[in-house]
């Protein structure tokens, strides 16, 4: 994840940081909570307009608080749950295209119909960023009056509701579930990198937290620091915080990349680009509702770090979850961060496993570790992942590493391993033979690899493999050798090559 766009998040930062500059002597809460609890019953009608969409290509059909008519025109279905996407900060006053993307996508993609609606707060949200973030409460205010008002006209249940919010509308989804009275909550939140400045180390009343609805989970991934400020959350916000490659930045979003989407696409590709880790989030939602039967598993994790040696692939007691809409909704006191690796693009979903190789090198030397494997499925095999691990391999060590694959290659049957260095270390190898003549074979000599352990995320399936013959266990350079399942007997292992 080097060199990141630095000046698209410079720029979008830039923008950030001046309105919560000037933001600072406007005060962060001038619509209070109680006030806004005075004000409920005499709201009226909305500054928010609030659409309904009945098939996937409509543009949308305005129902109106406190217009019973406008139910019907629009097609609302009370018995059917409402999902409600709610936009979020806007520079150009226009609706983004992701929202039409996710219209068709609840609207196509899912086996139980649900009403689909949006929260168009433009005119409120096309502010300077400051002035949008207080404007947030009143269309919080706003979203729970319409909800209410649909209980006590349209005997349609709170629990129905599912708001997707972005960005700033992962907030303005937060204030409507707390400010909606009663004791009840409405059924699901979910934030799509909620936003960051003004909102980052607040308190739990003055943005989305877990008691703002039954059940909470948000995806981040664009909390890169810049300056101090980054543009989605960083904290957990909810029941299930997912953190796609780390949640600091997505791959496929790279400066260069996107040199050439703008080649492609032209100037306006350039909005688009600057926010590409941010919309990032949108997208791995859309893909679960595209994709339902491929979703993408992430785990419990307290760190990247510890993610990337594959240290976290488990899933018991509810420490694996799939990310998206069909998320298991299981609630958990406290929020859960969840990890998980994923494609530059559409379908995002890749497979985990975690690889633990056991060395024991007798050379000398170090060994300078580079490899190459092969990996045999019982559906497909996968050419060539290179590993480079982070340090010289000096004496006996076992190496924990992530491994992700973009297809599914079913179950691991064999696997190909090969030890790349090359000319150097041909030489090194030479030279090892000939001033230690073997006069009896050891059994280990040189460097070996002695088993290769694995686990595979998504099926949980645990593996040992070991060479193939005993005699070969010493590497030589650029020789590939061949490691089989050695914790099953081989009739087992025949049936399944079949
Ligand atoms: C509302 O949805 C239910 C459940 O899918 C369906 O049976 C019913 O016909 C729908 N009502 C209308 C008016 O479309
Ligand atoms: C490495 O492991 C081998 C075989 O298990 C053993 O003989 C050797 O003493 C070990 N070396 C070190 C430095 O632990």
């Amino acid at each position: 994840m080097e060199s990141p766009p630095c000046v698209s998040i410079f720029l979008v930062l830039c923008v950030f940081i001046q309105s919560s500059i000037h933001g600072q002597s406007l005060g962060l809460d001038p619509v209070g909570r109680s006030r806004a609890v005075e004000t409920k019953e005499a709201l009226q009608e909305t500054k928010t307009r609030f659409l309904l969409f009945e098939d996937e290509t409509d543009k949308g059909c305005q129902i109106r608080l406190n217009h019973p008519d406008t139910l019907q025109r629009c097609g609302f279905n009370s018995s059917l749950p409402l999902v409600m996407i709610i936009h979020g900060w806007s520079v150009d006053r226009f609706l983004e295209n992701w929202i039409w993307q996710m219209v068709a996508a609840l609207k196509s993609g899912l086996a139980q119909p649900v009403n689909v609606g949006l929260a168009d707060w433009l005119s409120l949200a096309y502010r300077h960023y400051t002035v949008a973030v207080r404007n947030a409460r009143l269309v919080g205010r706003e979203v729970a009056a319409l909800i209410q008002w649909l209980e006590e006209s349209a005997q349609f249940s709170r629990s129905n509701v599912h708001l997707i919010g972005y960005s700033l509308g992962a907030h303005v989804s937060g204030f409507a579930g707390s400010y909606i009275s009663g004791k009840q909550k409405i059924g699901r939140i979910t934030a799509l990198d909620a936003a960051g400045p003004l909102f980052e180390g607040s308190s739990p009343s003055d943005r989305l937290s877990p008691d703002d609805a039954n059940f909470v989970d948000a995806i981040h991934t664009f909390t890169r620091e810049h300056v101090g400020l980054s543009v989605g959350i960083k904290q957990p916000i909810a029941h299930y915080d997912f953190y796609p490659n780390g949640g600091y930045f997505q791959p496929g979003c790279h400066l260069l990349e996107l040199y050439k989407h703008i080649t492609k696409h032209g100037l306006n590709a350039i909005t688009q680009t600057f926010k590409c880790s941010h919309e990032r989030s949108v997208h791995l939602f859309v893909d679960s509702l595209l994709h339902a039967s491929q979703p993408s598993m992430a785990y419990q994790c307290s760190d990247m770090a510890s993610f990337s040696q594959g240290l976290c692939l488990g899933c018991k007691r509810g420490r694996c979850n799939t990310l998206g809409y069909h998320i298991r909704q299981q609630r958990q006191g406290k929020s859960k961060r969840l990890f998980l690796a994923t494609r530059a693009q559409s379908p995002f979903k890749v497979y985990h496993y975690q690889f633990k190789i056991q060395f024991i090198n007798h050379l000398e030397k170090p060994v300078e570790p580079t490899f190459t494997m092969t990996l045999h499925g019982t559906k497909e095999e996968n050419q060539k992942i290179t590993i480079t691990l982070d340090e010289e391999i000096t004496s006996n060590k076992t190496y924990s590493f992530l491994i992700t694959l973009d297809v599914d290659i079913g179950e691991l049957i064999m696997i190909k391993f090969k030890w790349e260095n090359g000319a150097v270390w041909t030489n090194v190898w030479n030279t090892v033979q000939t001033i230690i003549p073997w006069t009896r074979r050891p059994l280990y000599s040189g460097l070996v690899v002695k088993t290769i352990k694995v686990k595979a995320g998504e099926t949980q399936q645990r593996m040992t493999f070991c060479s193939e013959n005993m005699d070969g266990l010493q590497l030589h350079p650029t020789q590939e050798k061949t490691f089989v399942r050695c914790d099953m007997n081989s009739k087992k292992l025949k049936k399944k090559i079949r």
